[in-house]
């Protein structure tokens, strides 16, 4: 076990917002290359409408090709049963995650549903996966402030989050989707959650768009939340929350933590491989992770130095 467990959302959260086609063989590859590096729970992909979500329309035949890897947990999205039933059909995903936003106009935006109307839809969802055995993870979106409505209140999330739990879901994710969060509202979701189940079944998922992932991570490790959700090279967003940016990059979190002495079991080194890779070879843009930004300029400077002599 490690200090921390990190959560890879990149080729889930993070491809979902790219508009060039990534291909099957590279998400595919793209999961190895994470694996390799040491994660151990990777969100491979959703089982969403094709229609709604088209670079993740390839998720039955990515799940079916996904390799087994001793200790390596993969997850998949499933809006709806329909969604559940195409994770089962996988037999290779282990663990499903529904999400539902806190506030309405997001939540339409992104199921097409209203917030009860959608989780009476999960409520059948969540009870076929406690029959089959299969832990169910929960993401509340919009849990620290909504594209459209601003503001959102704390005890509307609790309240959310307390119908989840007691409809049966293992562990729930507080989503801050647009990255508007500050600390102080970390600290006070931990706390207000952590009265309705254990902080080791919460995990906190920081979108980086006001640059306050990382300090938004380290307030939820000093509220004594143990699991973070993180985006190799900050890639993310969520295409029905305009202007959302990147989930907080996986290099920053694990430099973070490794330099604090707190092991996430995670080579930083092979992750920097990974997103060059992502960058060089199939997105062709720049990844924003900071941590990957001057690990490249430092290896840039080292070659010049010695190629001066
Ligand atoms: P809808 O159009 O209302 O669906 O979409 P419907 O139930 O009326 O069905 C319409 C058609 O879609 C039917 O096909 C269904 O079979 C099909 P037809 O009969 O017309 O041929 N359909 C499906 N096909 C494949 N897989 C399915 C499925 N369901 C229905 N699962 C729906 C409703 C929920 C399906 C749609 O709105 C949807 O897929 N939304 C997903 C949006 C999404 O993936 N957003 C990003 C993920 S959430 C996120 O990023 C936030 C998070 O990171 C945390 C955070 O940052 O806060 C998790
Ligand atoms: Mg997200």
């Amino acid at each position: 076990m490690t200090a921390v467990r990190i959560h890879e959302v990149g080729p889930r959260d993070g491809l979902q917002n790219e508009s060039q086609v990534v291909s099957l063989d590279d998400k595919l590859a793209l999961v190895e290359r994470l694996a390799d590096a040491g994660l151990r729970s990777i969100e491979c992909t959703s089982f969403v409408s094709p229609e709604w979500i088209p670079q993740l329309a390839d998720s039955d035949a990515l799940a079916a090709r996904l390799p087994a890897r001793e200790g390596v947990e993969y997850r998949g999205l499933v809006p709806n049963l329909k969604g559940y039933e195409r994770f089962r059909a996988s037999g290779r995903v282990h663990r499903a995650a529904v999400f539902i936003s806190v506030s309405e106009t997001h939540n339409k935006k992104n199921v097409n549903r209203s917030v009860a109307e959608h989780f009476d839809r999960l409520v059948p969802v969540i009870d076929r996966a406690r029959d089959d055995g299969v832990p169910m993870r929960a993401y509340v979106s919009t849990a620290f402030g909504c594209p459209d409505e601003g503001r959102v209140a704390p005890e509307a999330v609790v309240k959310l989050t307390r119908d989840l739990v007691a409809a049966g879901v293992s562990d729930v994710s507080l989503g801050d989707t647009i990255g508007v969060g500050v600390p102080g509202q970390v600290h006070e979701l931990a706390a207000a959650i952590g009265e309705l189940i254990p902080l080791e079944r919460i995990a906190l998922h920081f979108h980086d768009t006001y640059g306050r992932g990382i300090v938004n991570v380290q307030a939820g490790y000093e509220a004594g939340v143990r699991e973070f959700d993180a985006s190799l090279g900050g890639l993310g967003g969520c295409p029905y929350a305009p202007g959302a940016a990147g989930n907080v990059a996986t290099e920053d979190v694990v430099d973070l933590f490794e330099r604090a002495g707190i092991d996430t079991g995670i080579d930083l080194h092979a992750l920097v491989e990974t997103t060059a890779w992502l960058e060089r070879d199939v997105l062709g843009r720049p990844l924003t992770s900071r941590v990957y930004r001057a690990e490249m300029g430092r290896r840039e400077r080292h070659r010049q130095k010695a190629e001066a002599g």
